[in-house]
């Protein structure tokens, strides 16, 4: 019979980080145990370490749950995610503004029928959680019944997942406009019945510069100021061409980061996919405001829209977390955009390290949602959200980890070579949400 001790012990390998480890193998920010424990009860951290120190203050009747081999991480945050492109994903030969009207615009547009909009955002959910990914900030589209089937789905698995309804009112399909009170009054309403419920949470949306008039972006900083702790998201600076388009489009501003933060949309707990092609100026304004950058590198490379600048946003102090961006993203897994991250860094003559992508993906992400006070990273009194990581997934990453010498080495080569395959479990508030029925379970 199963242990009634409601705490249970996961031993394996262990990380977790308690701060930036900035570029070098940094001591203190780095927490990473070979022989490690994660002690969990009621849903949340109770303790983290050395196998060894923990094991004989665990109650008696404690589940003690075999990992050996495996890495134990805090559930990866994706800071920037579109469910509704899930079937946009690998979409060829377009860039930024010809593959919105070709193809995004069109998928959006489907989701009118209510039952496509729940079909979609379960398979998204589960997909996230096959990934390793147990919080994400996404987009829904323009209809506010995508927004309702989403979080709905997310609260039934108990997610902490955040989600807005996309703003537009010109430059895109007359079926996906809407006037700037309507949008307004279809976001408050949608705060008003979200914001609170569970571990779930709003982001008002503007898509992006280009689909706003300034009486929307208006509207949208006062929603902002109406409620100051719920997100918000949209996109910046991501194309040369799209820069181009705000240039036309609000002659008056001074640059991109101006144009949102005149409007009151540059603030704490606002993120911004993109930020590449950004000046000095724009970035030290982004720090001020505390706002935040959701890097997403696949989608960069796959749609060619630049290079973003990790030593330029680490220098202005920018808050920085990783995102998929699915659809233009081309994977949902966090350790596949952590290696086109790596070799982002590389075309910028730059270097990103396992550790501090690690970082970027768990604690950096949920610093940049201001979530670091319930996930991210191991402290007692966390949720436990984590994933459970096999480095020997396949022939090739078994082998090349065998011949690592170093903990940074086994994990720079999980991230070059990992994939879903490497998923052997994801627990949500330390219950399974997701396994791949490899781990062994010992009274
Ligand atoms: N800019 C405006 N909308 C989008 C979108 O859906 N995806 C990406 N990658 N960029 C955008
Ligand atoms: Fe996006």
């Amino acid at each position: 019979m199963r242990s009634q001790s409601p705490i249970a012990a996961y031993r394996g390998m262990l990380l977790h980080f308690v701060s930036d480890p900035g570029e070098g193998d940094n001591g203190r920010a780095v927490q990473f145990f070979d022989d490690g424990m994660l002690v969990v009860e009621h849903g949340r951290v109770k303790a983290a370490g050395n196998a060894a120190s923990l094991l004989p203050g665990l109650p008696k009747q404690s589940q003690v749950i075999d990992c050996a081999g495996s890495l134990i991480i805090p559930g990866f945050v994706d800071t920037h995610i579109h469910y509704p492109q899930t079937d946009v994903i690998a979409s060829y030969g377009s860039q930024l503004l010809d593959w919105l009207e070709r193809y995004t615009y069109p998928a959006e547009a489907g989701f009118t029928n209510a039952q496509q909009a729940q079909q979609m955002a379960e398979f998204f959910l589960d997909e996230l959680l096959r990934n390793g990914t147990t919080t994400a900030l996404v987009f829904a589209t323009v209809h506010a019944h995508s927004v309702d089937v989403f979080l709905h789905s997310a609260s039934k698995r108990n997610l902490r997942m955040i989600a807005g309804k996309v703003l537009m009112d010109r430059n895109c399909p007359e079926a996906l406009r809407e006037a700037p009170m309507q949008g307004y009054l279809a976001s408050a309403a949608l705060i008003e019945k979200w914001t609170g419920q569970g571990r779930l949470g709003y982001a008002i949306t503007p898509r992006f510069a280009v689909t706003s008039s300034e009486a929307q972006l208006q509207l949208a900083g006062q929603l902002a100021r109406e409620h100051p702790q719920v997100h918000i998201q949209s996109h910046m600076a991501e194309s040369k061409e799209e820069l181009a388009r705000v240039r036309e489009l609000f002659p008056s501003s001074r640059n991109y980061v101006d144009v949102y933060d005149r409007f009151g949309l540059l603030r704490e707990r606002s993120v911004f996919a993109h930020c590449i092609h950004l000046d000095s100026d724009e970035r030290r304004r982004m720090a001020h405001a505390g706002a935040a950058a959701a890097v997403c590198p696949t989608s960069n490379l796959f749609l060619g829209s630049g290079l973003f600048d990790f030593a330029a946003a680490r220098e202005a102090g920018m808050r920085v977390g990783i995102g998929t961006d699915v659809g233009a993203g081309t994977s949902f897994h966090m350790l596949r955009t952590l290696s086109e991250a790596y070799k982002v860094a590389q075309l910028t003559g730059q270097r990103l390290s396992a550790w501090r992508a690690l970082y970027l993906a768990t604690l950096g992400g949920a610093r940049a949602l201001g979530l670091d006070d319930c996930i991210g990273n191991f402290e007692p009194g966390k949720e436990a959200d984590f994933a459970v990581l096999r480095l020997d997934s396949t022939p090739l990453l078994a082998r090349r980890v065998r011949a690592c010498s170093s903990p940074a080495e086994k994990l720079f080569a999980l991230i070059m070579l990992g994939d879903d395959r490497s998923v052997a479990a994801t627990y949500v508030m330390g219950q399974p949400a997701y396994s791949c029925k490899l781990l062994s379970q010992r009274k």
